[in-house]
């Protein structure tokens, strides 16, 4: 019998306060992450334990303690008081992945700032519209990228301070603070704003297919999320060294490599360099990384540089191997069962869940190529597309959707109440962002397609808006990109659909080759064939096309919504996560 067809999967009895007991957490404690990841794991006795090893470009290195870590975010807390800033307000941190950006976000919350977070990549355009859409009091960054706030600053009225927190001091202008808390007077006490579980803490920008980029505000409450996603899914316990590959400017490199792991008191290691396989390898062989949290677009980089390279480290330190991010295709988890011995488990979440929601977690059985089952306390469901109830049967695809109601869920788009109401399916035309977020006869709308198996594993099947629709059939990009990167000639593959007079659509792919592979006329026969045969001739490119790289935004994801425009003639949107090579 199926499984799915109560699409209630909540554990019996489940409740979030579980995470309270993971965390041995009392409630009369004060809910503050920036406390919780630092000056509260010193209070348990764990101040001599290693918070943060890091590693730069060249030779540099650094560790420090969880003292280390309570002391240095103090320091930021109290220079940005000092300043006269104020709980609530906005603080851009903007660097790379420095050590400071992690004293200082930590920093930031503990005196009831709320952090902002963006890509250090980002040029002067991005930072502008993110900035005034935040009305951002100030801005941390390095000597490095000062250059572009200083370009944008006389449009940005409320941007009352400019801190740079690391350079030369003597290259300061008029107005910019240069706080290094490395060497400025350390903070042995600082008093934490008494923020509560509803207290905003950090805001993450992410960008939709059209219009501007969306703000997704978060509150304190969040951490409780990510330390049980981060205790059950990540497995992590005391004596793990865990590497998180992502950016804090992305929402996986806070929640996942900041919050979660560091209210737990878990060591994390920081590689601030630029990827190749080698230097992964090596770093993961030095620090002798237990638990790695990655994504798909790497681990396709590591499967093309090959195996050989891993034979050459010693790599026998991993026990447990997460994903996030993209589809992980069914190839990279048998790859990576081949070479490290354990599959990459896949994660599925978004900027706005704020945590987890549907997971492969260890003891659970692996069906390579699909997102695992809706963590515990998560109701999930697919709906169909036309009457938004539940679908019953195995494999039919619709949209997927939550409850409402998680702690870890986004309060609002900044500025965007209608765009937040416009996520939640039935909610009325008035209803507040609070309303909608605490209303459990609400479906939250992920903006993704899935199915469910028999055995209730949940199938990712693309975007909403990458579907492609071929003579009256839908068909996912997903599962022919997956199809695509089994043939022997691909290294990584992208499907959009193009114009076509007779069948609306039609499918096109973008592929990359892998090292050697010379295209020519056979080639693309044989891979049109190859797919014809794998999955379906509806599911046949009817047309491919060579790139020596695919177009990505910042955090890895394929853009196929801008390979499409260009299929189309049509506007490419929203273009600032876009990967270039500035
Ligand atoms: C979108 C959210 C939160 C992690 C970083 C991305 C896609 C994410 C998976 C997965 C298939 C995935 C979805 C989702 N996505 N994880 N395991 N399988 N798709 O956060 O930038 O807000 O993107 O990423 O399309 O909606 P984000």
């Amino acid at each position: 019998m199926s499984n799915i067809g109560s699409y209630e999967q909540r554990v019996t009895d489940f409740s979030w306060d579980i995470a309270k007991e993971v965390l041995n957490w009392k409630d009369d404690e004060l809910l503050n992450i920036g406390h919780m990841c630092s000056d509260r794991i010193c209070d348990r006795g764990d101040g001599e334990k290693t918070a943060l090893i890091w590693e730069g470009f060249g030779d540099k290195k650094a560790t420090y303690t969880f003292n280390d870590l309570r002391v240095l975010s103090n320091g930021f807390a109290a220079k940005l008081q000092e300043l006269g800033l104020e709980p609530g307000d906005r603080i851009c941190i903007f660097m790379d992945k420095i050590p400071s950006l992690y004293f200082s976000f930590v920093g930031v919350l503990k005196m009831g700032g709320v952090a902002q977070p963006l890509f250090s990549a980002f040029g002067d355009d991005s930072l502008e519209v993110r900035l005034a859409s935040a009305g951002t009091k100030a801005i941390l960054t390095t000597q490095k990228h000062v250059k572009k706030v200083r370009k944008i600053i006389d449009n940005l009225p409320d941007l009352k301070h400019v801190i740079v927190v690391e350079g030369n001091p003597d290259k300061m202008r008029d107005g910019e603070t240069f706080f290094d808390v490395e060497t400025a007077e350390k903070f042995e006490d600082f008093e934490c704003c008494k923020t509560s579980a509803d207290s905003p803490s950090v805001l993450h920008y992410t960008s939709g297919t059209t219009g501007q980029p969306k703000g997704a505000q978060h509150a304190h409450n969040t951490v409780f999320g990510q330390i049980l996603t981060s205790s059950w899914v990540l497995d992590l316990q005391d004596k793990d060294i865990y590497w998180c590959t992502a950016d804090p400017g992305w929402v996986t490199g806070t929640s996942y490599g900041i919050i979660g792991p560091w209210a737990l008191g878990i060591t994390q290691c920081v590689l601030d360099s630029g990827f190749t396989s080698a230097r992964w390898y090596k770093f993961m062989q030095d620090n002798k990384v237990t638990v790695w949290y990655s994504a798909p677009t790497a681990i396709r980089s590591l499967m093309r540089d090959g195996k050989e390279l891993i034979e050459q480290h010693d790599l026998s330190s991993l026990r447990h191997l997460c994903s996030v991010g993209e589809p992980l295709n069914a190839e990279a988890v048998v790859w990576s069962e081949e070479v490290f011995g354990k599959p990459f488990l896949d994660t599925f979440w978004q900027t706005e869940t704020g945590s987890m929601m549907v997971t492969n977690y260890p003891g659970m059985k692996v069906k390579p190529g699909s997102m695992g089952k809706p963590f515990p306390g998560i109701t999930a469901a697919v709906l169909d597309l036309k009457t938004m109830e539940p679908l019953t049967e195995p494999g039919e695809v619709g949209l997927l959707a939550f409850r409402p109601g998680w702690p870890a869920m986004f309060r609002e788009y900044r500025n965007q109440h209608d765009v937040y109401r416009s996520k939640f399916i039935g909610a009325s035309d008035d209803a507040t962002p609070d309303e909608c977020r605490l209303n459990t006869d609400l479906w939250y709308a992920s903006g993704d397609r899935a199915s469910i198996d028999s055995d209730g594993y949940y199938w990712f099947v693309g975007r909403d808006d990458d579907v492609i629709n071929t003579g009256g059939h839908l068909v996912g990009p997903f599962e022919i990109e997956s199809a695509l990167i089994e043939h022997e000639a691909i290294a990584e593959a992208a499907v959009v659909g193009k114009p076509d007079e007779v069948n609306m659509e039609v499918v096109k792919a973008f592929v990359t080759l892998n090292k050697g592979v010379d295209p020519d006329d056979m080639l693309e026969l044989n891979i049109m064939n190859f797919i014809r045969k794998s999955l379906s001739p509806l599911a046949m490119p009817q047309e491919i096309e060579y790139m020596e790289k695919l177009p990505k935004t910042r955090s890895g994801k394929i853009l196929r919504r801008y390979l499409r425009a260009l299929e189309w003639g049509e506007d490419v949107g929203d273009l600032s996560t876009l990967e270039n090579d500035d």
